[in-house]
């Protein structure tokens, strides 16, 4: 279906041509003074050199023969030589009938499909995952969710940590704690139990007592480090402990990510790079992209026009262990070899935005990927607490995404009971589907890479730029198309067929124009990785239809036709905001 400014941009494209001038020039875009007009046109300006006329002259001769059209209400040629444009009910109706009846309400399809991995989450087994891992999880499902509307083969990849010193940390911890374990017996050559000798609790526990243990005892240090080489080296009984922390991490992180709605189509780990290491660097060297630097084998990634040094990515140490990056190049390999992606998307801490600069900058001139191929980081920024500074619990600790869940969770609750007396059990899964909203919203509303409050008042209010509102704005319009389908005995997809007429007032006209910008949103967020272009979108058609529902008689409307068109127009409002909250990853309940 045909883009909305298309569509008037192809009246006054015949008007200019009528005119004696080239059609480009009739050009549309939505007005930048809405209080003056709908949509504009700048093309006279662009034209006046070229035609050696002044622009309100030709947007003068451009007007007249717009003069009749039945696609506008008006049509002004201002000083300096703008055309200023109103819309015809007519014409608008007409987009938003077929807006209704196209099943992508109006979003055109990627014009190439391409296959896109998306690399977030990012959770490290072992470790608890804190709201430094929220935003990754929450940030990459949208941008996951926006590509795979626009048509794109996409897949989520969690990239678990679990190659790192962690892993050293809690088997040296284990073995210190409980030596007689049959993974530590080096004469033992049978097959290992099946059961984990720890519940995730437990794990929990082990690998803070761990770390703190390995900043005060240098020699508990140095275990953990050989622990960590003789893993990496294939210690058999290591392997088996490091198998165990894996499955029950893995177990409890698919709760984590379930209970915050974010699912990923490849549980990918930095282990499952490492067989691709030794091939990696033996081409790196044979190739002559990489050399020894005092000991160390590096690539250099500066280029000439750096304003700031960049320094050689670093592939082996000195010791010939291997690094983060060297993991992160040979996932490079093993997701080309696998899956030959169009692009691979990459949502961590902004912070780790050099590193990434040096990773992509490697990967490119060594050419582990081809030109064809696109590496895109979006960093993200930090979620401070009220105090700006990084969030954390009340009593000064670390947050625990568990945690924040609940909180929020109990928050929504309350205030769901505070309003209205229901059933303790549906106000409760209410309250999670609200609170999921709350969170999410919270988040992506902001630019992603701007540090941001999370103020959890402010993101659990009913009212303002929050999840709840655009819910509570959902639940409204749910109930009165229930009420409608009560008293007209017609089912929800019966809606969809009836008529959108003319607007009867200037705000339904408002809310008809907002909903023909849903497209242009949607382009313009996934164009950009910007899930906040969809929430700043979706808040507006909240508004328009709120400020429509306060002006309106709709149930009590006498003239049927008049009826059958409110409805109509609301239950496209709903199918947008749907389709839009479902792009940020969550979903509206029926009543709240
Ligand atoms: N596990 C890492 C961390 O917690 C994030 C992983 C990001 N992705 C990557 N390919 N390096 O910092």
């Amino acid at each position: 279906m045909e883009q909305i400014l298309d569509l008037i941009g192809n009246y006054v494209s015949e008007a200019f041509e009528m005119a004696g001038y080239d059609r480009e020039l009739g050009r549309v875009t939505v007005s930048n003074r809405p209080d003056l007009c709908e949509y504009q046109c700048n093309g006279a300006m662009a034209g006046a050199k070229r035609y050696h006329k002044a622009p309100l002259q030709i947007a003068q001769e451009v007007a007249e023969h717009l003069e009749g059209c039945d696609a506008f209400d008006s049509v002004e040629a201002v000083k300096p030589g703008f055309l200023n444009l109103t819309l015809s009910g007519e014409l608008l109706s007409g987009f938003l009938n077929e807006m209704k009846d196209d099943t992508r309400l109006g979003v055109p399809e990627a014009e190439v499909r391409k296959k896109i991995i998306i690399d977030y989450g990012g959770a490290n087994v072992a470790k608890p995952l804190h709201v430094g891992h929220l935003r990754s999880a929450v940030i990459g499902e949208s941008i996951k969710r926006i590509l795979r509307y626009m048509g794109h083969e996409t897949i989520g990849d969690v990239h678990l940590g679990d190659w790192g010193l962690q892993m050293g940390l809690i088997i040296a911890q284990l073995r210190s704690q409980k030596p007689d374990l049959v993974y530590f017996d080096e004469s033992y050559d049978g097959e290992y139990p099946e059961e984990a000798p720890f519940t995730i609790s437990e794990l929990e526990q082990i690998y803070p007592e761990a770390s703190r243990r390995s900043k005060e005892d240098e020699a508990f240090r140095a275990e953990a480090l050989k622990a960590t080489e003789q893993l990496q080296h294939g210690n058999r009984g290591y392997r088996a402990v490091w198998q165990h922390i894996l499955d029950v991490s893995v177990e409890d992180l698919k709760k984590n990510y379930d209970s915050l709605d974010v699912s990923f189509e490849l549980w990918k780990k930095e282990s499952d790079a490492q067989p691709y290491i030794p091939g990696l660097v033996e081409y790196l060297k044979k190739e002559g992209y990489a050399h020894l630097d005092q000991g160390a084998l590096v690539v250099d990634v500066a280029e000439e026009s750096d304003t700031k040094k960049i320094p050689p990515c670093m592939i082996l140490k000195s010791d010939g262990a291997s690094l983060y990056n060297t993991t992160d190049l040979a996932t490079i390999v093993m997701r080309m070899e696998n899956w030959n992606p169009d692009h691979i998307i990459y949502v961590v801490d902004k912070r780790q935005d050099l590193y990434f600069t040096q990773v992509f900058r490697c990967a490119r001139k060594t050419k582990l990927v081809g030109d064809s191929t696109e590496l895109t980081f979006l960093g993200f920024g930090t979620m401070n607490g009220r105090d700006g500074k990084p969030f954390k619990t009340r009593d000064g600790g670390v947050m625990r995404l568990e945690m924040l869940i609940s909180d929020i969770n109990e928050e929504m609750l309350r205030k769901i009971l505070e309003n209205h007396e229901t059933d303790q059990n549906e106000a409760r899964d209410t309250a999670k589907t609200v609170a999921l909203s709350a969170i999410k919203y919270g988040d992506l509303s902001n630019q992603a890479s701007k540090d941001y409050i999370f103020d959890t008042d402010k993101f659990t209010s009913f009212e303002g730029n929050t999840g709840p509102y655009i819910l509570y704005t959902m639940v409204r319009i749910k109930s009165i198309l229930r009420r409608f389908m009560e008293e007209s005995g017609l089912g929800r997809d019966e809606l969809d067929s009836l008529v959108i007429l003319p607007a009867a007032d200037e705000c339904e006209k408002s809310l008809g124009l907002t909903l023909t910008a849903f497209a242009p949103a949607v382009l313009q967020a996934a164009g950009e990785l910007a899930p906040h272009k969809i929430c700043g979108y979706i808040y507006e058609l909240a508004n328009q239809f709120n400020h429509f529902y306060h002006e309106t008689k709709i149930l009590t409307q006498e003239k049927e036709a008049q009826k059958e068109s409110y409805i109509a127009q609301l239950s496209l409002t709903l199918r947008v905001l749907e389709c839009g909250i479902d792009m940020l990853g969550f979903s509206a309940p029926e009543k709240m």
